[in-house]
């Protein structure tokens, strides 16, 4: 019999949503040609406002190398979903009802979903509202709970890796300290692998507060060597020691009235001030999340693109399609919903770098 399949990215977007789709309209028409699938525009608020239109075979042609998504996405805060759809009228049906009716009037007989941590809790308060939901996990902060790799960190630690690569010559020829801002507010992983990659000699994320003391002690320790420059990786949401101690709205609250723009020239005017070399910052901020998926990024989305199909034709529902001792395994989206991966302390990579004479601001 064939079915009628509802599709819709939300989030940040990122490398690799487009082949994602791609997988999983190749596998649903390679299928049973009589297949249908419904694109939903810029996310939930499509779901939410019913704008959508009917995929044609041929849109999904072409875009394995292309990045962005070729439905739109949008954020739509997992905390608003119980709040009416118009503020104007507070009588009218809620977010999430809304959703619940775009799915039954288009007669859905499942809903694809791409979409990091925020979108999982939507994509399960459907499923747990009697919605046939897949999703397939999206972020370049790989710090979804569930699944060793989300789609598009690849291709963005590639991205940040380039970034050092080129800062490396500017540092080297004016011997100067760079501090290389990487996205990534609540998990490391971003500037751990691309600070690795890239050959940082200090990496700085959320999960191990720093001290800029033990930054200035590392850089001076190259300096001795007769080392000209050094490379610091900080991840956006990196804090020091002092901050980590502070609750989440005193932290916002310090970070709002800061005269810095981010986190990396904080630093930066900190450690002007205690160290004759130049200090300067390069923060790519979202070209990290542009262009073409890496080939690493299209392979793993086909995969799960077609695992989700799978899911879809099976009836196998309220599930992410994840990557699990590198296989694709489908992962209850109840365990899933608004759990972090964050890079636990004893990571094989922490000690790699350690192991390398790679300072994470924590220690001597
Ligand atoms: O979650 C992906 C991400 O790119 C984070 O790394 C970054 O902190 C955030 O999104 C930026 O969000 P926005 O695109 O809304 O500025």
């Amino acid at each position: 019999m064939a079915l009628r399949v509802g599709i819709l990215t939300s989030g940040g977007d990122c490398q690799g949503l487009n082949p994602a789709m791609r997988g999983v309209a190749k596998a649903l028409y390679e299928a049973d040609a009589s297949n249908e699938i419904i694109g939903f525009l810029n996310g939930y608020e499509g779901l939410m406002t019913g704008r959508s239109k009917k995929m044609r075979e041929t849109d999904f042609s072409g875009i394995l190398t292309r990045g962005g998504t070729i439905l739109g996405t949008s954020r739509q805060p997992f905390k608003l979903m119980k709040e009416p759809l118009d503020a104007n009228h507070p009588e009218g049906p809620s977010k999430l009802e809304a959703m619940i009716d775009t799915y039954r009037t288009q007669s859905l007989d499942a809903l694809v979903i791409l979409g990091g941590n925020g979108t999982h809790k939507t994509a399960h308060l459907l499923s747990e509202n009697g919605l046939n939901v897949v999703t397939l996990p999206k972020t370049i902060d790989n710090d979804l709970w569930g699944t060793e790799r989300t789609f598009g960190f690849q291709s963005a630690v590639d991205i940040a890796t380039q970034v050092i690569d080129g800062i490396h010559s500017t540092a080297t020829s004016h011997g100067r300290v760079f501090i290389i801002e990487i996205m990534g507010h609540k998990a490391g992983w971003m500037t751990l692998e691309a600070g690795i990659a890239g050959g940082a000699d200090v990496i700085l994320i959320p999960e191990i507060p720093y001290d800029p003391l033990y930054i200035l002690k590392a850089l001076n320790r190259r300096e001795s060597k007769h080392k000209r420059f050094s490379i610091i990786a900080i991840a956006e949401g990196a804090k020091t020691i002092a901050e980590a101690a502070l609750g989440k709205s005193e932290l916002e609250s310090k970070r709002k009235a800061s005269c810095h723009p981010s986190v990396a020239y904080e630093l930066a005017e900190t450690l002007d001030s205690m160290m004759v070399q130049e200090v300067r910052c390069t923060v790519p901020g979202h070209f990290q999340r542009g262009g073409e998926p890496c080939a690493f990024d299209r392979v793993l989305t086909t995969r799960l693109g077609v695992a989700a199909a799978n899911a879809v034709m099976n009836g196998h529902f309220g599930c992410m399609m994840a990557i699990r001792h590198d296989k694709v395994e489908p992962m209850p989206l109840a365990d899933i919903a608004g759990r972090l991966k964050y890079v636990p302390l004893d990571h094989e990579l922490i000690q790699v770098a350690r192991q390398t004479g790679i300072s994470f601001g924590d220690a001597d």
